[in-house]
C-alpha cells in the first residue's frame, strides 16, 4: 500500500465506487492521469484494463440529404407510367439513374417498352413502400445509437450515406489483488515524493510523510543519445594524443602511387601494389607528381641516397602517377613532414584506409588507421616503444607485447601486440624511417612512425566476436552498450 502513489489511490476508490470496473470517461479524473495510473496499477496486478473494439459511423454529404430529402428512389414513386426520359429531363441524368437503379433493386418498379419508348411502372410492392431501413437506420446513427443492422450498414457505405470509424473502448477493473487491497481501506495523505534544497533548509521534511518507492516496480529502459562506438572510440584517441602534445592532420581518400608508395620507398614491384592488394580508381586514372621530386625519388629506388644502394630496378614513372585508395595513412605523414621539414614535429591522423580484403570476422576492406610520427633531435627507438606502451596503456591494455617487423620504409620495424582470449593479436606497425625515405626531402633528424588498427582494438574492447559487428546499425546493440 505504501509504494501506491495519491493517484493510483484515487482511481482504485474511484472503481470502487463504480463497483469494480468503470471505463475512463465515466471516472471523474482527468483522463491521461487515469490511464497513468492505471497503467501503473497493472504493472503491479492491482488493476486489469479490457480492451475492446468499437465500429461507428459518420454520416456523409450525400446521407446528409438523405435523412433530410428521404431516399432519392422514393421520388419515382409518384412517378409511375412516365417514361425514362422524362425523368432524366425532371431529375438531372446521374440522379435518375440511381433513383430507377435502387428502386428496380428493391422491385418497386418494372420497365415497359412501348412504341420505342421506355416507361416506368410501379409495382405493388412500391405502392406499398414507406419508411426505410436505411432511413431508420441513418436517423439511429444521427442520435448517436450505432447499434444498426451489418446488412443495412453496408448498403449505406455503399451508397456512400455512411463511413466507418473504428475506436478501442477501454475499461478498467479491479482484480483480486484490488478488492483486497480496498478492503483494507484506503486512506490518502498528502505525501512528498521529490526533496528539494527549499524542503531542507525548511525543515519542513521533518513532519512530512514521504513516499516510498518501489525500486523493483517496472518501467521501460530509456536509452540516451550516445555515438557509435567507434566515433566514441576516435574522440577517446583524439583526446589520448591531443593531451600527450600531438596536432591532428587530415588527408584524401585518393592518393597517387608516388605519395602512397614511392615516397616510402615501397619498391614498385611490391606484392601490396598488386590489384589484388590496392583500390586503383578509374577516374582520374593519373595524378600528376612534381616533376623534380619524381626525379629524385626515381633515383632513390634505382641506385639509393647517401650511402643507401636503392633496389636496383629501372623506376616506372608512370607507374608513379597511377590513382588509388590510400591503403594506409603513412601517406599523411610523409606528406606533412615533406612541407614542414624543420623538426620537432608530433602530429597525428585517425583515418580511414582502403584495402582489397575480402571480408571476414578480422578483415574489413575499409577501416581506420591512427597513424603518428614524432620528429625530433635524439628521438630513439626506445621512445617509440614508450609512446606506443602508454597509447596502449591509456585504451586500457595492461600487457603488449613488441615483435620485429619488417616495413619497406622503416628500420628498425615492429609490431604491436595485445593479449586477447588468451593469444596474442597484433595492432598496428611502426618503426623509425629509414633515410631512403627522409633523406630526399632534406629530413636529418630521426622520425618514429606508427600506424595501428582502429577496428581490431575496437572489437577487443567491445568483446567482440566479429569486427563486422561494428559496422551493422544493430540498434538494440547499440541502445545497450556502455559509454565508452
Ligand atoms: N603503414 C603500416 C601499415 O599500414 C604501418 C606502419 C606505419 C608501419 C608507420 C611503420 C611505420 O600496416
Amino acid at each position: 500500500m505504501e509504494v501506491l502513489s495519491p493517484m493510483e489511490k484515487k482511481l482504485l476508490l474511484e472503481l470502487e465506487k463504480h463497483g469494480g470496473e468503470a471505463k475512463p470517461e465515466e471516472i471523474d479524473m482527468e483522463l491521461v492521469k487515469i490511464m497513468n495510473a492505471a497503467s501503473w496499477l497493472q504493472s503491479k496486478k492491482i488493476v486489469g484494463i479490457k480492451e475492446k473494439l468499437i465500429k461507428e459511423y459518420e454520416i456523409t454529404e450525400e446521407g446528409k440529404k438523405f435523412l433530410e430529402y428521404g431516399l432519392p428512389e422514393k421520388k419515382l414513386l409518384s412517378m409511375d407510367n412516365v417514361t425514362i426520359d422524362e425523368i432524366e429531363e425532371k431529375f438531372g441524368k446521374k440522379d435518375a439513374k440511381i433513383m430507377i437503379g435502387w428502386a428496380l433493386n428493391k422491385k418497386w418498379c418494372n420497365i415497359l417498352k412501348k412504341d420505342g419508348k421506355k416507361y416506368i411502372i410501379i409495382t405493388n410492392e412500391g405502392r406499398k413502400a414507406t419508411s426505410q431501413p436505411e432511413e431508420e437506420a441513418l436517423k439511429k446513427i444521427y442520435n448517436g445509437d450505432f447499434s444498426i443492422d451489418e446488412k443495412i450498414a453496408s448498403i449505406l457505405k455503399k451508397r456512400r450515406a455512411i463511413k466507418e470509424r473504428e475506436r478501442i473502448s477501454r475499461s478498467i477493473y479491479l482484480t483480486p489483488l484490488g478488492w483486497n487491497i480496498i478492503k483494507k481501506g484506503i486512506e490518502i495523505e498528502e505525501e512528498l515524493s521529490q526533496i528539494t534544497p527549499d524542503i531542507i533548509k525548511s525543515g519542513e521534511w521533518k513532519n512530512k510523510k514521504f513516499r516510498r518507492y518501489d525500486v523493483k516496480a517496472f518501467a521501460p529502459s530509456i536509452y540516451a543519445a550516445k555515438r557509435h562506438p567507434l566515433g566514441q572510440l576516435i574522440e577517446k584517441i583524439r583526446r589520448i594524443f591531443a593531451d600527450m602534445g600531438f596536432k591532428e592532420i587530415k588527408g584524401g581518400y585518393v592518393e597517387s602511387a608516388f605519395w602512397n608508395m614511392d615516397v616510402l620507398f615501397i619498391p614498385q614491384d611490391h606484392p601490396a601494389r598488386d590489384m589484388q592488394d590496392t583500390f586503383y580508381c578509374k577516374n582520374p586514372k593519373e595524378i600528376e607528381v612534381d616533376k623534380n621530386l619524381l626525379d629524385k625519388i626515381a633515383k632513390v629506388h634505382e641506385s639509393g641516397i647517401d650511402g643507401s644502394k636503392g633496389w636496383g630496378y629501372s623506376f616506372d614513372k608512370n607507374k608513379a602517377k597511377k590513382a588509388l585508395l590510400r591503403t594506409h595513412t603513412t601517406v599523411n605523414t610523409i606528406r606533412y613532414l615533406a612541407n614542414h621539414k624543420k623538426p620537432p614535429a608530433k602530429v597525428f591522423s585517425i583515418e580511414r584506409v582502403f584495402r582489397r580484403e575480402n571480408i571476414d570476422t578480422t578483415h574489413l576492406p575499409e577501416f581506420h588507421q591512427i597513424e603518428g610520427i614524432i620528429y625530433e633531435k635524439d628521438a630513439n627507438f626506445s621512445m617509440l616503444k614508450g609512446i606506443l606502451k602508454e597509447f596502449y596503456g591509456r585504451m586500457g591494455f595492461k600487457e603488449i607485447r613488441y615483435r620485429p617487423a619488417y616495413f619497406p620504409y622503416t628500420e628498425p620495424s615492429m609490431e604491436v601486440e595485445v593479449q586477447w582470449r588468451g593469444k596474442w593479436i597484433e595492432l598496428g606497425g611502426s618503426g623509425i624511417f629509414r633515410p631512403e625515405v627522409t633523406k630526399p626531402f632534406g629530413i636529418d633528424e630521426p622520425v618514429l612512425a606508427w600506424g595501428l588498427g582502429l577496428e581490431r582494438m575496437a572489437m577487443i574492447l567491445l568483446g567482440l566476436n566479429d569486427i563486422r559487428k561494428l559496422y551493422f546499425s544493430d540498434i538494440k546493440w547499440l541502445q545497450t552498450l556502455p559509454l565508452l
